[in-house]
């Protein structure tokens, strides 16, 4: 009784428009104090403000072009800002010195708590791991993809090396079957470089048009595109509840189950032919190192489980052949684009390789036009465009600021690779920029492969792959666009890759090497 008579005698009084001013400005004055006492506030990276809930979300804009918006914003808030996504910080550095330095560090060798690291891969495997376990399983597996030759392509001898030439025979015997004919290339390369890499690791390779197989690449190719539209839910978990919202989350979660299924049946098969002492592939490695912790009763203890191999394997297969397939998809189209530089490049394989035999790794010394084309092929499509995001085990100070514990960190490598004061006209495609004084030289501020202590674990293998496939197919096939159909433009399409819009080009052939060697595939085993 005597509150509402205080609150009607207040609401009606002359003086509370003035009361409500006065609140509010106090309220304000003392947010803006808060911020400007609290050290962590006074000491955020510039960037822009965002709202409450969705931070700068809602401002992205077009999905298709997170990497020119994020390069857009550094153009006004410098090489190194933050932005806020959901409830969490994100920091974009565009400058190749600082992502050096700053994935350098193990502070920033996180990887982001999204829900999807949660959920669906329980932090397990390499790429989305961290701390002790992610060391660990990257050693192991980078000592076993060099024991099983990622290494040691240069020899010809190598049984790595001819599994990869009889790759190539069967995808250049199946282009020569359709010579002339417009064709779409994604596909094909995806089964190219969807065997070379499920060779290494479970020594199996698939026709092109095998069902499962082509069921298993379809469902990672939408993986790699849905993850583009899953930034919302990663950073706001709540919405996997809401339906409609979900839709793409749960679309995620039923191809991750379609995905163990083809490569649990894939290490069935070694785990019932695996042989004491022989190693044939990856996952014999990873079996009998599992077998070895058992007999010295360490299994229970260790990171090497049933549930570790499978995300290492899923982790190695999507990982090296999303990226190898979508670079020579972008070498052979910009190769139909500039009919010159083709031409260039064909001449320095048929003066050194000759249309005898096959290009090998041994030629690749003599083949500086070809191979600068290559690095010009990773600069100018920037495959991986924001690199794999990294986090903030710590709240660190990086060049006086802080970043805060959590802070998703996000390498804009295309920023990089398209920065008018690092590169002479970036928007030009010309492999020359790599040659000086005719010998490849490529410059620190080219990274497609990340840098620090997550570089790339597979960089090795895929310039031996690229350059392998491109020289053979060039040397056999003249590429251009089919007559009557337009151009594609550069642009590409966003998502984990920045892939090139579809297009179809004609494969016709030039000459056909004598000395090719019918395709075999043998299983040579090493002592374990
Ligand atoms: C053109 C081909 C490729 C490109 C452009 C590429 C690029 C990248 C980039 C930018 C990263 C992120 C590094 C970081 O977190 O800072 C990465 C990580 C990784 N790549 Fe590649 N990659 C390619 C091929 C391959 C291949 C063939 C394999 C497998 C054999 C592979 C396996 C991995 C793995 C396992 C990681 C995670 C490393 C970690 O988190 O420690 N990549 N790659």
């Amino acid at each position: 009784m005597f509150h509402s008579a205080i609150l009607s005698l207040i609401l009606e009084s002359a003086i509370t428009p003035y009361l409500i001013i006065l609140t509010s400005v106090f309220y304000i004055g003392r947010y803006m104090l808060v911020r400007q006492l609290d050290p962590k506030c006074r000491l955020r990276l510039p960037g822009p403000r965002g709202l409450p809930y969705v931070g700068s979300i809602p401002f992205l804009g077009s999905e298709n072009k997170l990497h020119l918006t994020f390069t857009k914003l550094a153009k006004k808030y410098g090489p190194i800002y933050r932005l806020s996504l959901g409830s969490s910080e994100a920091v974009i550095i565009s400058d190749p010195n600082l992502i050096k330095e700053a994935f350098r560090m193990d502070q920033f060798s996180a990887r982001p708590d999204m829900l999807f690291v949660k959920e669906i891969v329980s932090g397990n495997g390499i790429i989305l791991s961290e701390g002790d376990m992610w060391k660990e399983q990257r050693r192991f597996a980078l000592q076993q993809m060099r024991h099983l030759g990622m290494y040691r392509l240069a020899s010809e001898e190598d049984q790595l090396s001819q599994k990869i030439q009889s790759e190539i025979r069967y995808f250049t015997d199946t282009l020569e079957e359709r010579s002339g004919q417009p064709i779409g290339l994604d596909y094909l390369l995806g089964g190219v470089m969807g065997n070379i890499i499920c060779t290494i690791i479970c020594g199996k390779r698939f026709a092109y048009d095998d069902p499962t197989f082509l069921g298993c690449l379809s469902t990672m190719e939408e993986g790699f595109r849905l993850v583009k539209l899953s930034m919302g839910i990663n950073f706001m978990p709540f919405l996997r509840i809401i339906p409609m919202m979900n839709t793409v989350y749960l679309k995620i979660k039923d191809n991750n189950i379609a995905t163990k299924a083809f490569f649990r049946s894939l290490i069935k098969e070694r785990a019932d032919t695996i042989e004491v002492g022989k190693t044939r592939d990856f996952v014999d490695a990873y079996l009998h190192q599992i077998q070895r912790l058992q007999d010295a009763e360490k299994f229970e203890t260790s990171n090497f489980t049933d549930a570790q191999m499978m995300q290492c394997v899923i982790d190695l297969f999507s990982a090296g052949m999303e990226t190898t397939r979508t670079s020579l998809e972008w070498a052979f189209l910009y190769m139909a684009l500039h009919p010159e530089v083709q031409s260039q490049v064909q001449e320095e394989l048929d003066r050194v390789v000759g249309i005898e035999r096959v290009p090998s790794m041994d030629d690749l010394k003599e083949l500086p036009f070809t191979e600068a084309t290559i690095c010009e092929v990773l600069r100018a499509s920037s495959v991986v465009p924001l690199g794999n995001p990294h986090a903030a085990s710590e709240d660190t100070m990086f060049h006086g600021h802080l970043v805060p514990k959590g802070a998703t960190i996000f390498s804009n490598l295309w920023a990089v690779h398209n920065d008018e004061t690092l590169w002479h006209n970036p928007s030009e495609f010309n492999p020359s920029r790599f040659l000086v004084d005719g010998k490849v030289e490529r410059p620190p501020h080219f990274m497609p492969f990340s840098t620090g202590r997550r570089v790339c674990l597979g960089d090795h293998l895929a310039k031996a792959e690229i350059y392998l496939v491109f020289a053979s197919v060039l040397q056999r096939f003249q590429v251009s666009i089919p007559a009557g159909e337009s151009k594609p433009d550069c642009q590409g399409l966003f998502g984990m890759t920045l892939k090139p819009k579809a297009h179809r080009l004609s494969m016709t052939l030039r000459h056909k090497p004598k000395s090719v060697q019918p395709a075999t595939f043998t299983e040579p085993a090493r002592p374990a």
